[in-house]
């Protein structure tokens, strides 16, 4: 006999008069309850809700974690607390989207246990089986993450696998794969290292601002291949690296190999950021070519990105998101039901300069493009000196895409204002003489929640005969600036009255010139 006829029968014998309410209110606590174990969707219409950008419907997120493709689906799975809007309970969160844009929310991926937190890590598809959790018509998917153990405060790596898609997740029974017994020893990054047919693992171990290389067959034992740091900027401690080959645009044929570090503090905004590092890596060790500091982002907002493993070739793009916040203030943002969301998705070139140096190049996926609803235009014309609101031409928006180009003429600083109302603006401007391109977020809208939060950001950038040119994203909840075609981003919080919607030109000191200026709104993804 089935359990279910039993349990009917027991509640018909039972059902009497005064039973029956007890049994209603029973029944109702269990519907919500049921209901809330499934992944709602956001809303879209909170304050500041984002309208383009990845976020949870509800509760605390950080680091995009396991971005992998498979089955025409991108993965982005993502540090998740699923009971609140404050770190704690670290789990794997999990979506899938067609385009980097329109997710579908699934269940927790991979849950915290009763003494075990899962942290960062990886994602790859195992096409081989060499594992041996799939078959080979069945690839699995491998998830590589840091075990966090609460009690003891060590941290070693864990791997679960999936054979349905990445819709259920089993932790394999031998795990921890790697245990030193280190208490900083996390986020492990794996790819496929084809010319050796083998698995390469990059991971940090944080206050000794050094990563460590290891190889595997099986993704189950692991052998030390070298290690690389200190290096670069070693202010705080080292989170969530990647390491990847990227082709050099301007100079075909060629390539680099980049490894990313994230610094928990000390970057160049201050706080949380993210650096890198242009070199060349052999299948067992990786060396730099240049001791300088290189950030992976100018403004406070970019932390531990970490890119798409196994994008098919024919695609060939290297894609990453970043947590689009910052440690110092993340946990005080004025965001509710949720916290965070993840940056636009970019893909990844490098360039050199007149130097010949190699700089990492971001630029906004290509997907972005089928946001864009209406758009205006408008061509040249002399910029007086002063300010111009532009709201009359039909350029102001919250959702909105920017493209630029200004020409400086004998302005000392010249820009572009957007989410502009009573008393707001953030400002993107070029300070000529300086030569510095900025972000300016003093005016932007909330800021009393944390003393680190209101603040300029800028950067050294040339303006090749006297023109810059900006993309710019900007979101219920963000201002993305892509400059110098993408060697240059700033990707910023605000948190403007959403009044706030003006947009307008500016130039100081002198009268500057207007190129061109594209603008689009953009649909929300809902
Ligand atoms: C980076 C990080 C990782 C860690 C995770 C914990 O933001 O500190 O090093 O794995 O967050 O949530």
């Amino acid at each position: 006999m089935s359990d279910k006829p039993m349990l009917f029968s027991f509640l018909r014998l039972r059902c009497t008069v005064w039973t029956a309410p007890v049994l209603l209110v029973v029944l109702l606590a269990a519907v919500p309850a049921h209901r809330a174990s499934a992944q709602p969707e956001p809303t879209y219409t909170e304050r500041y809700r984002p309208q383009y950008h990845f976020t949870p419907a509800v509760n605390w997120m950080n680091d995009p974690n396991g971005l992998v493709w498979f089955d025409d689906e991108y993965h982005l799975f993502y540090q998740y607390n699923p009971f609140g809007t404050r770190w704690g309970h670290m789990s794997w969160g999990h979506a899938v989207s067609p385009d980097l844009l329109h997710w579908e929310h699934l269940s927790v991926a991979i849950p915290e246990t009763d003494s075990v937190m899962a942290f960062s890590g990886s994602a790859v598809v195992d096409w081989n089986n060499t594992s041996g959790f799939g078959t080979d018509e069945n690839p699995p998917m491998i998830a590589i993450y840091t075990g966090h153990y609460r009690e003891r405060r060590l941290q070693a790596q864990y791997i679960a696998w999936s054979t349905d898609r990445g819709r259920t997740w089993t932790p394999y029974e031998g795990n921890p794969v790697l245990d030193f017994g280190l208490t900083d020893f996390r986020d492990p990054k794996v790819f496929w290292y084809a010319p050796e047919e083998k698995w390469v693992m990059v991971v940090a171990l944080s206050v000794d601002r050094k990563v460590h290389f290891y190889s595997s067959k099986d993704l189950k034992s692991w052998t030390f291949m070298s290690e690389f740091g200190p290096a670069g900027n070693v202010t705080g401690i080292w989170e969530c690296p990647d390491l990847f080959e990227l082709p050099i645009e301007n100079r075909p044929g060629e390539t680099r190999w980049v490894l990313d570090v994230d610094n928990g503090g000390g970057a160049v905004a201050g706080g949380s950021g993210g650096q890198y590092f242009v070199g060349h890596f052999d299948g067992t060790t990786f060396v730099a070519e240049h001791a300088d500091t290189r950030w992976v982002d100018y403004a406070k907002d970019f932390y531990a990105a970490i890119s798409w493993s196994d994008v098919p070739e024919e695609d060939g793009r290297r894609l990453w998101v970043g947590w689009l916040n910052n440690w110092l203030y993340a946990g005080e943002i004025p965001t509710d039901p949720w916290r965070s969301a993840q940056s636009l998705p970019r893909a990844l070139s490098l360039r050199t300069d007149a130097l010949g140096d190699v700089w990492l190049v971001q630029k906004p996926v290509e997907e972005l493009k089928t946001l864009r609803e209406t758009h205006r235009r408008l061509d040249v014309r002399a910029i007086a000196e002063g300010e111009h609101d532009l709201t009359g031409e039909g350029i102001a928006g919250k959702a909105i895409e920017l493209v630029v180009e200004l020409e400086v003429g004998d302005a000392a600083e010249v820009g572009l204002k957007v989410r502009q109302g009573e008393g707001e603006e953030t400002v993107i401007g070029y300070d000529v003489l300086r030569k510095e391109v900025f972000v300016d977020r003093y005016r932007s809208g909330e800021k009393e929640f944390h003393p680190t939060y209101a603040d300029l950001f800028e950067a050294s950038m040339e303006a090749p005969e006297g023109r810059v040119k900006l993309h710019v994203f900007v979101d219920w909840s963000s201002v993305e600036v892509f400059a110098d075609d993408g060697a240059i981003v700033f990707t910023s919080q605000v948190f403007p009255s959403p009044d706030s919607e003006g947009v307008s030109i500016y130039a100081e000191g002198g009268g500057a010139r207007l190129v061109s200026l594209d603008m689009w709104t953009l649909a929300s993804v809902w």
